[in-house]
């Protein structure tokens, strides 16, 4: 069976690893570590990530409609650490899933709409463990403006697609994430006009 493809997380995640790397460790020591990834998409990241961190435990997830198709690379990967994904949208009430030593996510915040980025912030509070990390990755825009010009055209493109998408203020994110009990940690620059952004709990 064809396997769930995109040529961008191919292109990225490398250099997202190489940052992963750094903090989804246990005191500096590679432990067992529980992370939710939240709109896992193809899986080609939690197929990454799970090869090459086999200390991690991968729970990956994404709304109830993409499950199939995400299910199909990570049934094909057939991991012990990586589980099938879970269904599940950022704005459902209960996001029914216990506790998690980090949070993941690629190229999900600019797809949602701003609400739904408010209420995943909300939701996270319950979900991270205290010294648990928060990483996402993806554009952002600083003091209001987008950091190249192409990221200006990428955020025209999306809301010709869906008027309530669009890339996010760095600052608002980071806003919400103070709310939810995290401090940033880093603000990775990566590859492609892109940001991985790393929060403790
Ligand atoms: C551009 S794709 C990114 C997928 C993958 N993380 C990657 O980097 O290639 C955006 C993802 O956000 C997910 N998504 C959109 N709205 C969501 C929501 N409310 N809750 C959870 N996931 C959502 C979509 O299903 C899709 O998998």
């Amino acid at each position: 069976m064809e396997l769930p493809f995109s040529q961008s997380c191919e292109n990225n995640k490398d250099p997202i690893l190489a940052v992963l790397q750094k903090h989804l460790v246990a005191d500096g020591h590679r432990q067992p570590s529980r992370v939710l990834e939240i709109a896992g998409g193809t899986g080609q990241h939690a197929v990454h990530f799970t090869t090459h961190m086999p200390w991690l435990h991968w729970q990956s997830s994404d709304v109830p409609e993409q499950i199939e198709t995400l299910n199909i690379r990570l049934r094909a990967a057939a991991k012990a650490n990586l589980p099938l994904a879970l269904p599940l949208d950022v704005t459902q009430q209960d996001w029914r899933v216990n506790s998690f030593d980090a949070v993941f996510t690629a190229n999900s915040l600019h797809i949602m709409p701003a609400s739904a980025v408010v209420e995943f912030f909300r939701r996270l509070n319950g979900v991270i463990e205290s010294g648990g990390h928060l990483c996402i990755y993806g554009p952002f825009k600083y003091e209001g403006d987008f950091t190249t010009p192409s990221n200006a055209q990428f955020d025209l493109r999306l809301k010709s697609r869906n008027p309530l998408s669009g890339i996010r203020d760095f600052e608002w994110v980071n806003e919400l994430a103070g709310e939810a009990g995290l401090t940033l940690l880093e603000d990775n620059a990566m590859p492609a006009n892109n940001q991985l952004l790393v929060w403790k709990k």
